[in-house]
């Protein structure tokens, strides 16, 4: 069910999308969120997740096949009208609620056994948005809830190929640990990335944080 739209947003991404003929990301899970379900980490029938900048869906598809109930939020009307066109989406709909809000204004008034946020705490302005989704992300995790956090860190620079991305939002090198060193972290890898987009076609890299924390009772 598509819950909220917010007509006009725009962000960073909706270029690419717009550009895109096909599915601008893969439609497989993303590596931390495909460890997590590898690694049993929590049996997700029924578990209330939220996807924050779910983009086309891989996860978000990929949580509910296993049974989670999620809410996927993103600030680009494109990436979620693209979900909605996967064929997946017509099987798995009834667990999906679909929000097209910006992130700094997403609330709930309910908790999240599980936090997505793949790949947008690096869309950002600059560090102070970055640190309050963070900490947000925190507080609506429920006791003993788990979250998975990617973004680029600044041990490189934003590509040439994408200069809508700002470095003033990428985390430093371990910061991303940092921050969760009040919750269990239960992986926490950084590594470089090589990409290549279908709009560019230009292979470049980045550096990335990947994280798993449990939040402690
Ligand atoms: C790198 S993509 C990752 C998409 C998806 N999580 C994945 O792993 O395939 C980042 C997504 O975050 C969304 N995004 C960027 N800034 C946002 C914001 N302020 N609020 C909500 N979503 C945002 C973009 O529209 C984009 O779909």
């Amino acid at each position: 069910m598509v819950i909220e739209i917010q007509h006009g947003l725009m962000n960073s991404y909706d270029d690419e999308y717009n550009c895109s003929n096909t599915l601008f990301w893969d439609n497989l899970p993303a590596k931390f969120v495909k460890l997590f379900v590898e690694k049993n980490l929590l049996n997700l029938k029924g578990c209330k997740v939220l996807d924050l900048g779910a983009g086309e869906g891989k996860n978000t598809i990929y949580l509910a096949k296993h049974g989670a109930k999620v809410d996927a939020v993103d600030i680009s009307q494109e990436a979620l009208r693209r979900l909605t066109l996967l064929p997946e989406y017509e099987v798995y709909k009834s667990q999906i609620d679909l929000y097209n809000i910006d992130a700094l204004d997403f609330n709930s008034d309910q908790s999240y056994d599980l936090i997505v946020c793949y790949g947008l705490i690096h869309a950002l302005d600059n560090k102070r948005e970055a640190l309050c989704i963070i900490n947000k992300l925190k507080k609506l995790a429920n006791e003993a809830g788990y979250i998975i956090i990617a973004t680029f860190n600044n041990l490189l620079p934003p590509p040439s190929v994408q200069p809508y991305l700002k470095v003033d939002a990428f985390l430093d090198s371990d910061e991303l640990k940092r921050l969760f060193n009040d919750w269990t972290i239960l992986e926490y890898e950084e590594s470089i990335i090589t990409e290549t987009h279908s709009t560019s076609n230009i292979e470049h890299q980045h550096s990335i944080s990947r994280l798993i924390a449990k939040k402690n009772v």
